[in-house]
């Protein structure tokens, strides 16, 4: 009988991504995933440590899980993804329940952990770093796909050196996976019926650049464009000092490039940017934005903001919502500042803004994103919106939700048989989050079903 695999996974879509992959890897010993935790053989957590919040959530999780191992005999926990590779044995000697640790490039190492386990011979911790791209991929492409969109990674690791950031430590130095491997992957999940695509890496502007010979960040774009069957191409995560010339051209040319860009800020101030060691200034990085709106005028735009980073005072707190005013993103992601471990800024600065001011500024700049979105989302009314159908809306039984191509969340009136179907819209209403619309006509799956949407 096929043994059962458990994952929870924590984090950032590149965790998402590699729970797939940790699944597709075990799937190869005989194990089928399921999403009941209390009939699993192997239990494993992909785990996030980018902020505080995240790493307790770990403990508390792994906590609870203490109880499964008298459910069944055998039964094997694991630990995976960045908080792993982190505290490493650490976490053995904390977790006494815990059977293995596994780190951000050692997935493919898994059966062979099990195995160990398995056969009493070890608790076993892999947390090694390749540098080789290798370690990514395992000469078998993904045909399995749940629904029409995928994350691919095309990267790991990050070479900048934000001083707030543990990604570098926990996923290590930048790694291109080879282009080749990158366009037969998205190849083979647009046969099986993939519509839309998301290029994943820390900062996949920098894609290529330290391989000889490998296609730079623009280039791949242009090859995925021309990929069959795609409809959409977005990605996920660009650094503002390597938004290049080329890849604002890739806006204003790439039929399936989704206008839609998510390029952190973290803080309007730059006193604040130097102490993050971010790399350019507030000047600096509204010039890219503005050339990008030049050839781009309809690209929707999204940020990271960081509160209360160390020394943040009221005008520096300021600047950044001076900056959300000037530049109106479509939607930001904010965090109250966290020290970690390992990072320049946790061991050179104290973390000397108190909790209730971080709280203060993080419910001060939430609102006021709130507004801005909810006047851009107005904007939309009247219009007309493409929408990939993703799922039942979370508000009305006779609504099906998806994403425009600027990645806003429509809900429309539609039935299940609409979910991985394009729809054109009419939007009729807006909340901060959300926009709500009418299909064009209730056929409108149909017929674009008949135009050889689906395989
Ligand atoms: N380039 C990466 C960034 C990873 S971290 C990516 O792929 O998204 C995601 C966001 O978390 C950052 O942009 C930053 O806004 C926030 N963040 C990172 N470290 C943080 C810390 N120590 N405290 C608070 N927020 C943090
Ligand atoms: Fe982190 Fe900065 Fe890289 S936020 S992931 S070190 S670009």
């Amino acid at each position: 009988m096929p043994k059962k695999l458990f994952i929870q996974t924590h984090g950032c879509q590149m965790n998402q991504y590699d729970s797939e992959k940790i699944a597709q890897v075990l799937a190869r010993q005989d194990y089928v995933q399921t999403d009941r935790i209390d009939s699993a053989d192997v239990l494993l957590l992909n785990t996030c440590s980018v902020r505080d919040k995240a790493e307790q959530k770990v403990y508390s999780a792994l906590g609870s899980w203490k109880e499964f191992k008298t459910y069944r005999e055998g039964v094997i926990i694991g630990v995976g993804g960045c908080v792993a590779q982190q505290e490493g044995e650490n976490l053995l000697k904390r977790i006494p329940h815990l059977d293995l640790v596994f780190g951000t490039h050692n997935i493919h190492k898994l059966p062979e952990m099990i195995e160990q386990v398995e056969s009493g011979r070890a608790r076993p911790v892999e947390t090694a770093f390749y540098r080789d791209p290798a370690y990514m991929d395992d000469g078998e492409l993904r045909t399995q796909v749940d629904g029409v969109k995928a994350f691919v990674t095309i990267m790991q690791g990050c070479n900048k050196v934000c001083s707030f950031c543990i990604v570098p430590h926990v996923r290590g130095r930048e790694v291109s996976r080879p282009s080749e491997k990158i366009l037969a992957e998205i190849e083979s999940l647009a046969r099986h019926g993939v519509k839309e695509i998301m290029l994943l890496g820390q900062n996949v502007n920098s894609y290529g650049k330290l391989t000889v010979g490998e296609l730079s960040f623009a280039q791949l774009l242009a090859r995925v464009d021309q990929i069959d069957g795609l409809r959409r191409i977005r990605f996920t995560t660009s650094h503002p000092q390597d938004l290049s010339p080329e890849l604002i051209e890739a806006f204003a040319t790439l039929g399936n490039l989704c206008e839609h860009l998510h390029l952190p800020v973290q803080s309007g101030a730059d006193s604040v940017l130097t102490r993050m060691r971010r790399g350019y200034s507030k000047a600096e990085y509204l010039d890219r934005l503005y050339r990008l709106k030049e050839r781009c005028p309809e690209v929707a735009l999204s940020s990271d903001i960081i509160v209360g980073f160390p020394g943040e005072t009221d005008a520096e707190f300021e600047a950044t919502l001076e900056l959300l005013r000037q530049v109106e993103y479509d939607d930001i992601y904010s965090f109250n500042y966290s020290p970690r471990p390992q990072t320049v800024s946790a061991k050179i600065y104290p973390d000397d803004v108190p909790l209730d001011v971080k709280k203060d500024r993080l419910k001060i700049v939430q609102t006021l994103q709130r507004e801005i979105s909810l006047a851009k989302n107005r904007q939309r009314i009247g219009g007309y919106e493409e929408v990939l159908v993703d799922g039942m809306s979370k508000l009305r039984a006779d609504q099906v939700m998806g994403r425009s191509r600027a990645n806003r969340i429509v809900n429309l009136t539609g039935s299940a048989t609409m979910i991985g179907e394009f729809v054109q819209v009419r939007i009729t209403g807006a909340t901060a989050n959300s926009l709500l619309g009418e299909p064009l006509c209730a056929n409108a799956a149909i017929s674009s079903q008949q135009e050889g949407d689906r395989p």
